[in-house]
């Protein structure tokens, strides 16, 4: 068997011409999309990702709002950006681009960005939203990874879908996300035993765990979908994912590549809920 491979790529392009349409219908009535980006420091691989979500912005037509800090910008300057893009009407969502220099609190700092514009879907309100299976304004690296099993076919209901990683962002939201669409959910980490084990009988295995090619072809289910999460850069510089890719394509149903596969659908969703959070808006 080889697998279908699942093409984040064109996926997240359909997914931008969608936002397109939508945001056309807003700027007719005067409404135009607009998300801030903040990026604090000169990290390279953050200016990158913020380069692509500002190029996506501009292909699906909402504006964006970039604001660069230094380094050394104290929490308290963060904060009282954030407070002034909170108040912004041109503003319909906020992103600050993740990690933070390692003297501001990031917890403290998504904390304070407006329910309503947290396109990011990392504030309290939104993750108890999803929780308690409202839409809201979810975390687009899961959301992402969920219409790409939609839009490929991929039976849910029922299935033992698997998720190694926990974290707040991607394993924890989309082991919640695959509660709602009623598949039978597992989620392994560090500690869990025998992770062979577990993550064969998975019918669904998503793999955010951030360790170069771990899950091998011996750990998959034959005919299992694969979403691999990872974006590892590895020593000569090349991308890989979590995923041992060409030994697990033989044995899977489907699976995502990396690069073009989870990471450019996440940047689809940020945009979808950028266009959420405008039609959300009061009128003003
Ligand atoms: N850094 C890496 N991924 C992300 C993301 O999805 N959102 C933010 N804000 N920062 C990130």
């Amino acid at each position: 068997m080889s697998a279908i491979i699942i093409d984040g790529a064109a996926m997240a392009r359909q997914v931008l011409d969608e936002q397109k349409i939508r945001a056309a219908q807003l700027a007719q009535q005067g409404r135009v999309p607009g998300l801030a980006v903040v990026l604090v420091g000169d990290d390279p691989a953050s200016a990158v990702y913020v380069r692509s979500k500002t190029r996506a912005c501009r292909e699906a037509g909402v504006q964006s709002f970039d604001t660069r800090l230094p380094a050394a910008t104290a929490e308290a300057e963060l904060l009282q950006r954030i407070d002034a893009l909170n108040a912004d009407p041109r503003v319909h969502g906020i992103l600050v681009q993740l990690p933070l220099p390692p003297h501001i609190n990031a917890v403290t700092v998504l904390q304070r960005i407006a329910a309503a514009k947290d396109v990011d879907g990392f504030t309290w309100r939104s993750l108890g939203a999803l929780l308690d299976g409202h839409a809201g304004l979810a975390p687009c690296t899961p959301s992402g990874s969920m219409l790409m099993l939609e839009r490929a076919g991929v039976p849910i209901a029922g299935r033992h879908a698997v998720v190694i990683g926990r974290s707040s962002i991607v394993g924890k939201p989309a082991a919640l996300m695959l509660l709602e669409r009623n598949a039978t959910v597992t989620i392994c980490h560090s500690r869990t035993v025998d992770l062979p084990a577990v993550t064969r009988q998975a019918d669904i295995l998503v793999c955010a765990i951030g360790k170069p090619r771990m899950v091998t072809a011996d750990m998959v289910k034959p005919g299992a979908a694969v979403i691999d999460v990872g974006i590892n850069r590895l020593p000569d510089g090349k991308l890989c994912g979590d995923v041992d890719f060409e030994p697990v394509r033989a044995r899977a149903g489907w699976i995502t590549p990396v690069p073009g596969g989870v990471g450019p659908m996440t940047i689809a969703m940020l945009i979808a809920n950028v266009i959420t959070a405008t039609e959300r808006a009061p009128l003003c």
